[in-house]
Protein backbone atom coordinates (compact mmCIF):
# COMPACT_ATOMS: atom_id res chain seq x y z
CA UNK A 1 0.00 0.00 0.00
CA UNK A 2 1.97 3.47 -1.07
CA UNK A 3 1.70 5.69 1.84
CA UNK A 4 2.19 9.28 2.89
CA UNK A 5 5.73 10.25 3.26
CA UNK A 6 6.88 10.29 7.47
CA UNK A 7 7.47 14.24 6.82
CA UNK A 8 4.16 14.94 5.90
CA UNK A 9 2.78 14.41 9.41
CA UNK A 10 5.54 16.61 11.09
CA UNK A 11 4.89 19.59 9.11
CA UNK A 12 1.29 19.41 9.90
CA UNK A 13 2.28 19.30 13.66
CA UNK A 14 4.47 22.02 12.85
CA UNK A 15 1.57 23.68 11.38
CA UNK A 16 -0.84 23.13 14.12
CA UNK A 17 1.56 24.56 16.77
CA UNK A 18 2.51 27.64 14.98
CA UNK A 19 -1.28 28.59 14.85
CA UNK A 20 -0.69 27.91 19.04
CA UNK A 21 0.80 30.67 21.45
CA UNK A 22 3.83 29.38 23.81
CA UNK A 23 3.31 27.71 26.33
CA UNK A 24 0.34 25.60 24.41
CA UNK A 25 0.47 21.80 24.90
CA UNK A 26 -1.96 19.66 22.51
CA UNK A 27 -2.69 16.27 23.95
CA UNK A 28 -4.34 13.89 21.12
CA UNK A 29 -5.45 10.16 21.75
CA UNK A 30 -5.72 7.32 19.58
CA UNK A 31 -9.25 5.39 18.91
CA UNK A 32 -10.16 2.94 21.18
CA UNK A 33 -10.35 -0.50 20.96
CA UNK A 34 -14.04 -1.81 20.29
CA UNK A 35 -14.90 -5.69 21.58
CA UNK A 36 -16.97 -7.27 18.84
CA UNK A 37 -17.40 -10.54 21.43
CA UNK A 38 -15.90 -12.11 24.34
CA UNK A 39 -12.15 -11.61 23.92
CA UNK A 40 -12.41 -10.81 20.42
CA UNK A 41 -11.91 -6.96 19.10
CA UNK A 42 -13.77 -5.27 16.43
CA UNK A 43 -11.14 -4.46 13.41
CA UNK A 44 -8.49 -1.55 14.70
CA UNK A 45 -8.79 1.42 12.71
CA UNK A 46 -6.85 4.50 14.26
CA UNK A 47 -8.88 7.49 14.83
CA UNK A 48 -8.37 9.81 11.52
CA UNK A 49 -7.60 13.41 13.08
CA UNK A 50 -4.80 11.00 15.58
CA UNK A 51 -3.24 9.54 12.44
CA UNK A 52 -3.08 12.93 10.43
CA UNK A 53 -0.75 14.22 13.03
CA UNK A 54 1.11 11.27 14.11
CA UNK A 55 1.06 8.83 11.07
CA UNK A 56 0.77 5.89 14.16
CA UNK A 57 -1.52 3.08 13.25
CA UNK A 58 -1.32 1.48 16.56
CA UNK A 59 -3.70 1.64 19.21
CA UNK A 60 -2.73 2.73 23.64
CA UNK A 61 -1.18 5.98 21.57
CA UNK A 62 -1.14 9.63 22.62
CA UNK A 63 0.68 12.12 21.29
CA UNK A 64 1.48 15.37 23.28
CA UNK A 65 2.79 18.23 21.65
CA UNK A 66 4.16 21.26 23.49
CA UNK A 67 4.94 24.92 22.51
CA UNK A 68 7.79 25.48 25.46
CA UNK A 69 10.49 28.44 24.78
CA UNK A 70 12.80 26.04 23.82
CA UNK A 71 10.85 25.37 20.36
CA UNK A 72 8.35 22.83 19.24
CA UNK A 73 8.12 19.15 20.79
CA UNK A 74 6.45 16.17 20.29
CA UNK A 75 5.87 13.19 22.47
CA UNK A 76 4.41 9.56 21.74
CA UNK A 77 3.20 7.39 24.47
CA UNK A 78 2.90 3.87 22.41
CA UNK A 79 3.47 0.31 24.03
CA UNK A 80 6.69 -1.40 24.48
CA UNK A 81 7.83 -4.42 22.28
CA UNK A 82 6.62 -7.41 24.58
CA UNK A 83 7.51 -10.66 22.78
CA UNK A 84 4.66 -12.86 24.20
CA UNK A 85 2.41 -10.22 23.11
CA UNK A 86 3.68 -9.75 20.04
CA UNK A 87 3.15 -13.73 19.11
CA UNK A 88 -0.07 -13.50 20.04
CA UNK A 89 -1.20 -9.67 18.47
CA UNK A 90 1.08 -8.71 16.08
CA UNK A 91 4.20 -6.55 15.39
CA UNK A 92 4.61 -3.17 18.04
CA UNK A 93 6.42 -0.92 16.45
CA UNK A 94 8.27 -0.26 20.15
CA UNK A 95 9.65 2.78 22.30
CA UNK A 96 13.23 2.70 20.38
CA UNK A 97 12.50 2.81 17.01
CA UNK A 98 9.47 4.98 17.31
CA UNK A 99 10.92 8.57 16.86
CA UNK A 100 12.81 8.05 13.84
CA UNK A 101 9.78 6.28 12.36
CA UNK A 102 7.77 8.87 13.24
CA UNK A 103 9.94 11.82 13.31
CA UNK A 104 8.98 12.80 17.09
CA UNK A 105 10.98 14.16 19.30
CA UNK A 106 10.72 11.47 22.67
CA UNK A 107 8.44 8.32 23.08
CA UNK A 108 7.59 6.92 26.52
CA UNK A 109 5.39 3.98 27.31
CA UNK A 110 1.88 4.19 27.19
CA UNK A 111 1.63 2.86 30.92
CA UNK A 112 4.01 6.85 32.05
CA UNK A 113 1.20 8.60 30.02
CA UNK A 114 -0.51 9.84 33.22
CA UNK A 115 2.55 10.49 35.39
CA UNK A 116 4.30 12.04 32.81
CA UNK A 117 1.65 13.83 31.52
CA UNK A 118 1.82 16.09 35.17
CA UNK A 119 5.06 16.80 34.08
CA UNK A 120 4.20 18.48 30.57
CA UNK A 121 1.41 20.05 31.71
CA UNK A 122 3.41 21.89 34.69
CA UNK A 123 3.54 25.62 33.82
CA UNK A 124 1.46 24.75 30.43
CA UNK A 125 -0.70 28.16 29.73
CA UNK A 126 -3.18 26.24 27.48
CA UNK A 127 -4.28 22.44 26.87
CA UNK A 128 -5.59 21.97 23.70
CA UNK A 129 -7.15 18.99 22.89
CA UNK A 130 -10.87 17.55 20.86
CA UNK A 131 -13.41 18.53 23.15
CA UNK A 132 -15.57 15.20 21.80
CA UNK A 133 -13.07 13.28 23.32
CA UNK A 134 -14.37 12.15 26.73
CA UNK A 135 -11.67 10.22 27.45
CA UNK A 136 -9.36 12.97 26.70
CA UNK A 137 -11.18 15.20 28.46
CA UNK A 138 -11.13 12.56 31.83
CA UNK A 139 -7.36 12.35 31.10
CA UNK A 140 -6.87 15.64 31.55
CA UNK A 141 -9.22 16.60 34.79
CA UNK A 142 -7.41 13.45 36.37
CA UNK A 143 -3.98 15.39 35.14
CA UNK A 144 -4.59 19.07 36.20
CA UNK A 145 -6.38 17.84 39.89
CA UNK A 146 -3.13 16.26 40.38
CA UNK A 147 -0.92 19.48 39.49
CA UNK A 148 -3.49 21.30 41.53
CA UNK A 149 -2.74 19.33 44.30
CA UNK A 150 1.39 19.94 44.24
CA UNK A 151 0.39 23.71 43.89
CA UNK A 152 2.75 24.13 47.40
CA UNK A 153 5.22 22.26 45.51
CA UNK A 154 5.30 25.17 42.79
CA UNK A 155 3.79 23.58 40.19
CA UNK A 156 1.33 25.71 38.21
CA UNK A 157 -1.69 24.16 35.57
CA UNK A 158 -2.82 25.40 32.71
CA UNK A 159 -6.14 27.94 32.80
CA UNK A 160 -7.24 27.79 29.00
CA UNK A 161 -8.78 24.75 27.29
CA UNK A 162 -8.66 25.10 23.89
CA UNK A 163 -10.65 22.88 21.25
CA UNK A 164 -8.07 21.11 19.04
CA UNK A 165 -10.96 19.72 16.53
CA UNK A 166 -11.70 23.61 15.04
CA UNK A 167 -7.95 23.73 14.48
CA UNK A 168 -7.32 20.05 12.72
CA UNK A 169 -10.30 20.09 10.88
CA UNK A 170 -9.47 23.66 9.12
CA UNK A 171 -6.21 21.80 8.10
CA UNK A 172 -7.76 18.81 7.22
CA UNK A 173 -10.25 20.27 4.75
CA UNK A 174 -7.86 21.32 2.60
CA UNK A 175 -5.69 18.96 1.11
CA UNK A 176 -2.11 18.93 0.24
CA UNK A 177 -0.86 17.61 -3.26
CA UNK A 178 0.71 14.32 -1.50
CA UNK A 179 -3.13 13.87 -0.30
CA UNK A 180 -4.52 14.82 -3.60
CA UNK A 181 -2.51 11.57 -5.21
CA UNK A 182 -3.38 8.97 -1.92
CA UNK A 183 -7.11 10.43 -2.46
CA UNK A 184 -6.82 9.84 -6.54
CA UNK A 185 -4.92 6.33 -6.35
CA UNK A 186 -8.07 5.57 -3.74
CA UNK A 187 -10.74 6.64 -6.39
CA UNK A 188 -9.33 4.80 -9.40
CA UNK A 189 -9.02 1.58 -7.13
CA UNK A 190 -12.62 2.53 -6.45
CA UNK A 191 -13.66 2.99 -9.91
CA UNK A 192 -11.69 -0.18 -11.26
CA UNK A 193 -14.36 -2.17 -8.74
CA UNK A 194 -17.05 -0.67 -9.73
CA UNK A 195 -16.58 -1.76 -12.78
CA UNK A 196 -16.18 -5.11 -11.95
CA UNK A 197 -19.13 -5.28 -10.31
CA UNK A 198 -21.05 -4.20 -13.40
CA UNK A 199 -18.80 -6.91 -15.33
CA UNK A 200 -20.05 -9.33 -13.23
CA UNK A 201 -23.63 -8.92 -12.55
CA UNK A 202 -26.02 -11.62 -12.90
CA UNK A 203 -29.66 -12.27 -12.33
CA UNK A 204 -29.80 -14.22 -9.55
CA UNK A 205 -26.57 -13.59 -7.15
CA UNK A 206 -27.31 -12.15 -3.80
CA UNK A 207 -25.95 -8.75 -2.56
CA UNK A 208 -23.24 -9.97 -0.66
CA UNK A 209 -22.29 -11.63 -3.87
CA UNK A 210 -21.90 -8.18 -5.76
CA UNK A 211 -20.29 -6.62 -2.89
CA UNK A 212 -17.80 -9.70 -2.88
CA UNK A 213 -16.57 -8.45 -6.33
CA UNK A 214 -16.24 -5.05 -5.37
CA UNK A 215 -13.81 -5.84 -1.86
CA UNK A 216 -11.66 -8.49 -4.28
CA UNK A 217 -11.04 -5.46 -6.53
CA UNK A 218 -10.04 -2.81 -3.72
CA UNK A 219 -7.77 -5.92 -2.16
CA UNK A 220 -6.26 -6.96 -5.43
CA UNK A 221 -5.28 -3.51 -6.47
CA UNK A 222 -3.70 -2.62 -2.71
CA UNK A 223 -6.61 -1.21 -0.78
CA UNK A 224 -7.11 -3.46 2.69
CA UNK A 225 -10.15 -2.20 3.38
CA UNK A 226 -13.21 -0.51 2.92
CA UNK A 227 -14.21 3.38 3.39
CA UNK A 228 -17.22 2.96 5.01
CA UNK A 229 -19.74 0.07 4.80
CA UNK A 230 -20.19 -0.85 1.09
CA UNK A 231 -24.24 -0.59 0.15
CA UNK A 232 -25.38 -3.16 -2.40
CA UNK A 233 -28.96 -2.54 -2.60
CA UNK A 234 -31.35 -4.71 -5.36
CA UNK A 235 -34.65 -3.07 -6.39
CA UNK A 236 -36.20 -0.95 -3.78
CA UNK A 237 -33.62 -1.39 -1.38
CA UNK A 238 -32.24 1.40 -3.19
CA UNK A 239 -34.82 3.37 -1.46
CA UNK A 240 -33.18 2.72 1.75
CA UNK A 241 -30.68 5.09 1.83
CA UNK A 242 -28.24 3.69 4.08
CA UNK A 243 -29.23 -0.24 3.21
CA UNK A 244 -26.45 -2.42 4.45
CA UNK A 245 -28.15 -5.65 4.79
CA UNK A 246 -26.69 -6.11 1.05
CA UNK A 247 -28.46 -10.26 1.66
CA UNK A 248 -31.01 -10.14 -0.97
CA UNK A 249 -30.97 -11.98 -4.03
CA UNK A 250 -30.42 -9.49 -7.28
CA UNK A 251 -33.68 -9.87 -9.47
CA UNK A 252 -34.45 -9.97 -13.07
CA UNK A 253 -35.69 -6.50 -14.01
CA UNK A 254 -34.61 -4.57 -11.32
CA UNK A 255 -31.81 -1.86 -10.76
CA UNK A 256 -29.12 -2.49 -8.28
CA UNK A 257 -27.19 0.51 -6.40
CA UNK A 258 -23.87 0.43 -5.49
CA UNK A 259 -22.21 2.79 -2.75
CA UNK A 260 -18.64 1.36 -2.13
CA UNK A 261 -15.10 3.28 -2.04
CA UNK A 262 -12.01 1.95 -0.87
CA UNK A 263 -9.83 3.04 1.80
CA UNK A 264 -6.09 4.10 1.39
CA UNK A 265 -3.96 5.01 3.84
CA UNK A 266 -6.76 6.18 5.89
CA UNK A 267 -8.12 8.52 2.87
CA UNK A 268 -11.63 7.29 1.82
CA UNK A 269 -13.12 7.41 -1.97
CA UNK A 270 -17.12 7.16 -2.38
CA UNK A 271 -18.30 6.13 -5.71
CA UNK A 272 -22.20 5.20 -6.12
CA UNK A 273 -23.49 3.65 -9.22
CA UNK A 274 -27.37 2.17 -10.38
CA UNK A 275 -27.52 -0.07 -13.29
CA UNK A 276 -29.66 -2.93 -14.27
CA UNK A 277 -29.08 -6.09 -12.91
CA UNK A 278 -29.77 -7.85 -16.49
CA UNK A 279 -27.61 -5.17 -18.04
CA UNK A 280 -30.64 -2.96 -19.87
CA UNK A 281 -32.25 -0.35 -18.33
CA UNK A 282 -36.07 -0.64 -18.77
CA UNK A 283 -37.42 2.67 -20.11
CA UNK A 284 -39.30 3.93 -16.54
CA UNK A 285 -35.93 3.68 -15.06
CA UNK A 286 -33.69 5.38 -18.38
CA UNK A 287 -36.53 7.96 -17.03
CA UNK A 288 -35.38 8.40 -13.74
CA UNK A 289 -31.45 7.92 -14.49
CA UNK A 290 -31.95 10.31 -16.97
CA UNK A 291 -33.09 13.12 -14.84
CA UNK A 292 -30.71 12.36 -11.68
CA UNK A 293 -27.81 12.21 -14.09
CA UNK A 294 -29.02 15.82 -15.99
CA UNK A 295 -28.99 16.89 -11.79
CA UNK A 296 -25.61 15.29 -11.33
CA UNK A 297 -23.63 17.51 -14.28
CA UNK A 298 -25.63 20.79 -13.25
CA UNK A 299 -24.24 20.33 -9.73
CA UNK A 300 -20.57 19.71 -11.08
CA UNK A 301 -20.90 22.63 -13.61
CA UNK A 302 -21.64 25.23 -10.54
CA UNK A 303 -18.19 24.33 -8.78
CA UNK A 304 -15.23 26.03 -8.93
CA UNK A 305 -13.34 28.51 -6.54
CA UNK A 306 -15.48 31.11 -4.90
CA UNK A 307 -18.91 29.17 -5.51
CA UNK A 308 -20.85 28.29 -2.45
CA UNK A 309 -21.73 24.51 -1.51
CA UNK A 310 -25.49 25.01 -1.99
CA UNK A 311 -24.86 26.10 -5.34
CA UNK A 312 -24.57 22.57 -6.14
CA UNK A 313 -27.52 21.54 -4.15
CA UNK A 314 -30.08 23.97 -5.32
CA UNK A 315 -28.76 23.30 -9.39
CA UNK A 316 -29.31 20.02 -8.76
CA UNK A 317 -32.36 20.55 -7.02
CA UNK A 318 -33.76 22.40 -9.75
CA UNK A 319 -33.31 19.96 -12.28
CA UNK A 320 -34.71 17.03 -10.53
CA UNK A 321 -37.67 19.37 -9.68
CA UNK A 322 -38.04 20.18 -13.57
CA UNK A 323 -38.02 16.28 -13.83
CA UNK A 324 -40.27 15.16 -11.16
CA UNK A 325 -42.49 17.92 -13.11
CA UNK A 326 -42.25 16.68 -15.85
CA UNK A 327 -42.85 13.19 -15.58
CA UNK A 328 -46.25 14.00 -13.56
CA UNK A 329 -44.93 13.58 -9.88
CA UNK A 330 -45.04 17.19 -9.18
CA UNK A 331 -47.55 19.69 -10.74
CA UNK A 332 -47.54 23.38 -10.37
CA UNK A 333 -44.49 26.31 -11.12
CA UNK A 334 -41.53 25.04 -11.09
CA UNK A 335 -40.31 28.07 -8.79
CA UNK A 336 -43.02 27.05 -6.30
CA UNK A 337 -42.36 23.50 -6.08
CA UNK A 338 -38.66 24.71 -5.59
CA UNK A 339 -39.86 27.14 -2.90
CA UNK A 340 -41.92 24.07 -0.94
CA UNK A 341 -39.06 21.51 -1.60
CA UNK A 342 -41.62 19.22 -2.80
CA UNK A 343 -38.59 17.24 -4.52
CA UNK A 344 -37.67 16.63 -0.78
CA UNK A 345 -40.11 13.15 -1.35
CA UNK A 346 -37.65 11.99 -4.04
CA UNK A 347 -34.54 13.54 -3.31
CA UNK A 348 -34.49 13.66 0.60
CA UNK A 349 -30.26 14.32 1.27
CA UNK A 350 -28.11 17.07 0.33
CA UNK A 351 -25.73 17.10 -2.28
CA UNK A 352 -22.31 15.97 -1.18
CA UNK A 353 -20.13 16.13 1.63
CA UNK A 354 -16.57 16.88 2.05
CA UNK A 355 -14.64 13.78 1.41
CA UNK A 356 -11.00 12.89 2.91
CA UNK A 357 -9.57 10.57 5.95
CA UNK A 358 -12.91 10.32 6.47
CA UNK A 359 -15.82 9.22 3.91
CA UNK A 360 -18.12 12.23 5.94
CA UNK A 361 -15.16 14.55 6.17
CA UNK A 362 -14.38 17.10 8.57
CA UNK A 363 -14.61 20.98 7.98
CA UNK A 364 -17.75 22.85 9.01
CA UNK A 365 -20.08 24.05 6.00
CA UNK A 366 -20.92 27.60 6.73
CA UNK A 367 -18.64 30.32 7.31
CA UNK A 368 -20.97 32.52 9.48
CA UNK A 369 -23.89 31.15 8.98
CA UNK A 370 -23.56 31.16 4.61
CA UNK A 371 -23.18 28.50 3.02
CA UNK A 372 -18.77 28.59 2.65
CA UNK A 373 -17.62 29.19 -0.63
CA UNK A 374 -15.06 26.48 -2.23
CA UNK A 375 -11.32 26.46 -2.40
CA UNK A 376 -8.92 24.86 -4.34
CA UNK A 377 -7.39 21.57 -2.51
CA UNK A 378 -11.04 21.14 -1.25
CA UNK A 379 -12.73 17.20 -1.89
CA UNK A 380 -16.19 17.03 -2.58
CA UNK A 381 -18.57 14.24 -3.14
CA UNK A 382 -21.84 15.32 -6.21
CA UNK A 383 -24.30 12.65 -5.24
CA UNK A 384 -27.49 13.37 -6.03
CA UNK A 385 -30.66 10.51 -6.09
CA UNK A 386 -34.42 9.83 -6.56
CA UNK A 387 -36.24 7.50 -4.41
CA UNK A 388 -39.26 6.70 -5.23
CA UNK A 389 -41.32 4.63 -2.55
CA UNK A 390 -42.35 1.16 -2.98
CA UNK A 391 -45.40 2.10 -1.12
CA UNK A 392 -46.33 5.22 -2.93
CA UNK A 393 -49.99 4.52 -4.21
CA UNK A 394 -49.62 7.89 -5.40
CA UNK A 395 -47.23 6.84 -7.92
CA UNK A 396 -48.53 4.68 -10.79
CA UNK A 397 -46.72 1.31 -10.34
CA UNK A 398 -44.19 1.06 -13.07
CA UNK A 399 -42.00 3.31 -10.93
CA UNK A 400 -42.29 2.70 -7.58
CA UNK A 401 -39.55 1.22 -5.92
CA UNK A 402 -37.02 2.85 -8.16
CA UNK A 403 -33.76 4.60 -5.96
CA UNK A 404 -31.05 5.85 -7.74
CA UNK A 405 -28.08 7.58 -7.62
CA UNK A 406 -24.70 9.26 -8.73
CA UNK A 407 -21.99 9.79 -6.96
CA UNK A 408 -18.32 10.99 -7.94
CA UNK A 409 -15.46 12.44 -5.75
CA UNK A 410 -14.46 16.03 -7.06
CA UNK A 411 -11.39 18.19 -6.53
CA UNK A 412 -11.74 21.92 -6.49
CA UNK A 413 -9.00 23.45 -8.77
CA UNK A 414 -7.91 26.53 -9.43
CA UNK A 415 -9.07 26.42 -12.89
CA UNK A 416 -12.87 24.74 -11.77
CA UNK A 417 -12.77 20.84 -10.33
CA UNK A 418 -11.22 17.86 -11.36
CA UNK A 419 -13.77 14.76 -11.44
CA UNK A 420 -11.52 12.13 -10.22
CA UNK A 421 -14.04 9.20 -10.52
CA UNK A 422 -15.07 10.24 -14.09
CA UNK A 423 -13.09 7.15 -15.66
CA UNK A 424 -16.34 5.26 -14.29
CA UNK A 425 -18.90 4.99 -16.27
CA UNK A 426 -21.83 6.91 -16.16
CA UNK A 427 -24.04 7.34 -19.14
CA UNK A 428 -26.94 4.75 -19.95
CA UNK A 429 -25.33 3.65 -23.37
CA UNK A 430 -21.87 2.97 -21.90
CA UNK A 431 -22.93 1.75 -18.53
CA UNK A 432 -24.79 -1.14 -20.74
CA UNK A 433 -21.94 -1.30 -23.02
CA UNK A 434 -19.20 -2.18 -20.43
CA UNK A 435 -22.25 -5.26 -18.71
CA UNK A 436 -22.50 -6.10 -22.39
CA UNK A 437 -18.62 -6.76 -22.34
CA UNK A 438 -18.13 -4.20 -25.57
CA UNK A 439 -15.04 -2.33 -25.32
CA UNK A 440 -15.08 1.00 -23.61
CA UNK A 441 -12.99 4.04 -23.57
CA UNK A 442 -11.15 4.78 -20.48
N1 LIG B 1 -21.35 6.42 1.23
C1 LIG B 1 -21.92 7.37 2.09
C2 LIG B 1 -22.33 8.56 1.39
O1 LIG B 1 -22.38 8.58 0.17
O2 LIG B 1 -22.57 9.56 1.98
MN1 LIG C 1 -21.12 10.22 -0.23
MN1 LIG D 1 -21.50 7.14 -1.09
Amino acid sequence: MTKLATIEYKKRRQTLLQQLPQGAVVVVQCAPVHIRNGDVEHDYRQDSGFYYLSGMVEPQTTLVLTNSVDGPMSTIFCRSKDKLQEIWHGRRLGLDKAPDELLIEQAYPSESLTEKLIELLDGASQVVYGFGREDTAALLQQSLSALRSLKRQGKAWPTQLVDLDPLVDAMRLLKSAAEIDQMALACNISVAAHKRAMSSCKVGMNEYQLAAEVHHQFAMQGSPRVAYGSIVAGGENACILHYTNNDQVLQDGDLVLIDAGCELDHYASDITRTFPVNGRFSESQKIIYEIVLAAHQAALACIKPGAVFTDMQDAAAKVITQGLIDIGFLTGELDTNITDQTYRKFYMHNIGHWLGMDVHDVGIYKLDGESRPLIPGMVTTVEPGIYIDPDDTDIALQWRGIGIRIEDDILVTESGYLNLTAHLPVAVADIEALMAGEWLPI
